[in-house]
């Protein structure tokens, strides 16, 4: 069998001259012939496991309405850390900790069950108080900084019939229930 190279005319090339399964296109042009093969497998399969991947990777990576988001498990994540960090770095004297606290949804929220489980029954569910005072005012008998309600919180008024909590609780959680009341009155937070 002859080999393609062997002419000098590209044109003058036939089906017979090639190897079993090529084939070759009619055309000519500036002296150039175009076989007609089946592309590879390897080839084809990274074709379409590109495209596949990429329909996966949009849906599932960066599509934001799918799996909620970059920007929102990256907030999430942030969240996390400074969780992390405040309740490593508890310190009841530091009234600005005890704001960044209150602006935190863990904090708050592990307050609030707290506050839910124990104080409810008497400074009432909206903290507006009853038996005990309302926290929600601006009248504070026993001081209005967070380390002041803290101290109050924590030793209690036990000749008024609210029993110190940080025995009970401990330091974590009590700071967790302040941490609520301020997030619950807003004039608590300068
Ligand atoms: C058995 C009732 C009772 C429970 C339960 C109770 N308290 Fe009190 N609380 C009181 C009373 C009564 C006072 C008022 C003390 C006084 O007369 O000086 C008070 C006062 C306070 C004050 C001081 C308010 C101020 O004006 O300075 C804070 C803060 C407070 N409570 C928070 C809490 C929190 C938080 C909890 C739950 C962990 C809680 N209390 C549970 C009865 C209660």
């Amino acid at each position: 069998m002859k080999h393609g190279l062997e002419h000098d005319r590209p044109e003058d090339i036939t089906e017979e001259d090639l190897p079993d399964g090529v084939i070759l296109r009619d055309h000519v042009v500036d002296g150039i012939r175009e076989y007609d093969q089946r592309l590879p497998m390897w080839w084809l399969i990274i074709l379409f496991g590109v495209i596949i991947y990429s329909i996966i990777y949009w849906v599932v990576i960066d599509d934001r309405s799918f799996t909620g988001g970059v920007d929102q498990r990256l907030e999430a994540k942030l969240d996390a850390v400074a969780t992390k960090r405040l309740a490593s770095s508890i310190d009841v004297t530091n009234d600005s900790l005890f704001y960044e606290m209150a602006s935190n949804e863990s904090f708050v929220a592990a307050g609030r069950s707290s506050y839910e489980a124990n104080c409810v029954a008497c400074h009432g569910s909206n903290l507006q108080g009853g038996i005990g005072f309302n926290l929600v005012d601006d009248e504070w008998v026993h001081g209005s900084t967070p380390s002041e309600i803290y101290v109050s919180v924590a030793n209690g008024f036990p000749e008024k019939g609210m029993q110190p909590w940080e025995t009970l609780l401990g330091q974590k959680r009590v700071a967790e229930v302040v941490a609520y009341v301020l997030s619950e009155n807003p004039n608590l937070i300068p």
